[in-house]
Formats: C-alpha cells, sequence, structure tokens
C-alpha cells in the first residue's frame, strides 16, 4: 500500500503546483499560443515566482524528428484531447494499482496460488501508473480534480469483489480491462490518424507522441493479457456475472467521461 500512497502524496504537491502554474499541454513542439497563455496567466503573480515558472519552462522542441522529417506543432483542439487521455489514464492506472492491491489479502487468504499472478498484474499497474505520472509532470498536465473519489472508490470496488470471492474479484478485472483496453484502443487509433494524414503532407508528429503510441499500445497488451487472466481464473462464474460486469463497466465509462473533463 505505501507504494501506492507515496505518489498519490507527491501528487497532491504536483496539483497544487498546477493550480499556480496553469496547465499548458506541452507535448506538441512549443507554440507562440502557448507560450502567450502562460504569460498572460502568471502576468498578475509576483516576480519570484514568475522567475520559478520560466525556470521551469520546457526549452522547444526541435523542428525536424530525429531522421529530419519537419515536425507539424499539434492544433489546439489535439493538445486538449493529449491532455484529457493523459488525465483519464493516470486516473485509471491508479485505480487498477488500487483495486489489486485491496483484492489481494482477502483473495489470497482463500486462494493462496493467485499470488504470482495477482503481484504480475498489480505490478505492471504501478508500471503504468509511474509512466502516466511522469508525463503528466512532464507536461505539466493537471491530475483530475476527482483523484480522492476514485482513490476511494477503486479500494472499495477492489476490496469488495474479492470478500465476494475469486469470481468475482476476477469478473471485476475482466470487466475493468475491457473498458481500458478499449479506451487505450481509441486512444491509439486518434494518434496513428494523425501521424497518417501527417505523412500524407511529409510531415510528422515528433518523435515524442511516436513513443507514446508505442508505450500505448504495450499498455494495451499488457491491460488485454489481465483480461485474460481472469477469464482463465473463472471471472465468468461470478454470480450474478452479468450485473456485475455491467455495472462495473459502466462505472469505468462513467468515470473515464468525467475525468476527462474535470
Ligand atoms: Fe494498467
Ligand atoms: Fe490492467
Amino acid at each position: 500500500m505505501s507504494t501506492v500512497l507515496l505518489p498519490t502524496r507527491t501528487l497532491a504537491r504536483a496539483a497544487a503546483h498546477n493550480l499556480r502554474y496553469p496547465v499548458c499541454d506541452l507535448l506538441a513542439p512549443s507554440t507562440i499560443a502557448c507560450a502567450s497563455r502562460q504569460k498572460a496567466r502568471i502576468h498578475s503573480t509576483p516576480s519570484k515566482t514568475s522567475a520559478a515558472a520560466a525556470a521551469i519552462e520546457p526549452s522547444p522542441s526541435p523542428e525536424t524528428t530525429s531522421n529530419g522529417t519537419p515536425i507539424k506543432p499539434l492544433t489546439r483542439s489535439q493538445r486538449d484531447f493529449l491532455d484529457s487521455a493523459l488525465r483519464v489514464n493516470q486516473a485509471g492506472e491508479l485505480a487498477a494499482v488500487l483495486i489489486y492491491t485491496a483484492q489481494t489479502p482477502p483473495l489470497l487468504r482463500s486462494h493462496p496460488h493467485l499470488r504470482p499472478l495477482m503481484k504480475h498484474m498489480h505490478d505492471q499497474e504501478a508500471g503504468h501508473f509511474s509512466y502516466f505520472n511522469s508525463l503528466l509532470a512532464k507536461h505539466r498536465i493537471r491530475p483530475t480534480a476527482m483523484y480522492p473519489v476514485w482513490h476511494a472508490a477503486a479500494t472499495v470496488l477492489g476490496w469488495g469483489t474479492a470478500v465476494m470471492g475469486r469470481e468475482a474479484a476476477m469478473a471485476c478485472t475482466e470487466a475493468v480491462e475491457t473498458e481500458i483496453g478499449t479506451h487505450y484502443n481509441e486512444q491509439v487509433r486518434v494518434l496513428l490518424d494523425w501521424a497518417e494524414k501527417l505523412e500524407e503532407r511529409g510531415e510528422s508528429m515528433g518523435d515524442e507522441l511516436g513513443t507514446l503510441v508505442g508505450e500505448l499500445r504495450r499498455i494495451r497488451d499488457e491491460e488485454l493479457e489481465h483480461l485474460d487472466h481472469a477469464v482463465e481464473n473463472h471471472a465468468k462464474e461470478a454470480r450474478p456475472y452479468e450485473l456485475l460486469t455491467n455495472v462495473i463497466r459502466g462505472g469505468c465509462r462513467t468515470a473515464i467521461w468525467i475525468s476527462e473533463r474535470v
């Protein structure tokens, strides 16, 4: 549990920091509009604060990729999409870590042979959470304001389904991973669509976004692996399976919708 609480506190500090230095999504090469927005927002802050903000402002991105292809700066709506997507991803991975953390003790009491599997899935989720934490910090994207609510809800969901039994715990995993796998697929599809359109014009969205696509695919594949593990471990024998998975999947979609916006 402590591995989860530490980054949570760190993120709370980062969230407070972002309230002072508003978000300026910087996955794209820096743009004049972005710089102007930042300058306008810090205009009324004390000079010491302005100097600190300037010191942490990333240097302008290169104008070509490592292989010399011109980089096209993202539009405002594309940057907004990425801000929302990464905010949701970070919240989702927090929830995943907490679900497995809460499920593990009750589940292992009755099914100790599941220890390696639970540790494997938990550790992968912790890696995903750490990756999105680093992206949010690097690009100064604020975490969702619902962070404390998702924190509590995920813990209750994990503990509650594990107390219901192995089948319910695995049905929870199946439901969550189905939704999150779909969510990552959609992000990959959007980014590949951007890349394809740019490529047709002899441009690129940049090495960093190319790396992001690769990481999203890797993480999506690991989520789908968790889904397979859940089905192999009798998720579909949960009772009542349909009600349980539909409620959890609906909850996931609602949490994604809210986290994209607040
Ligand atoms: Fe994950
Ligand atoms: Fe997962």
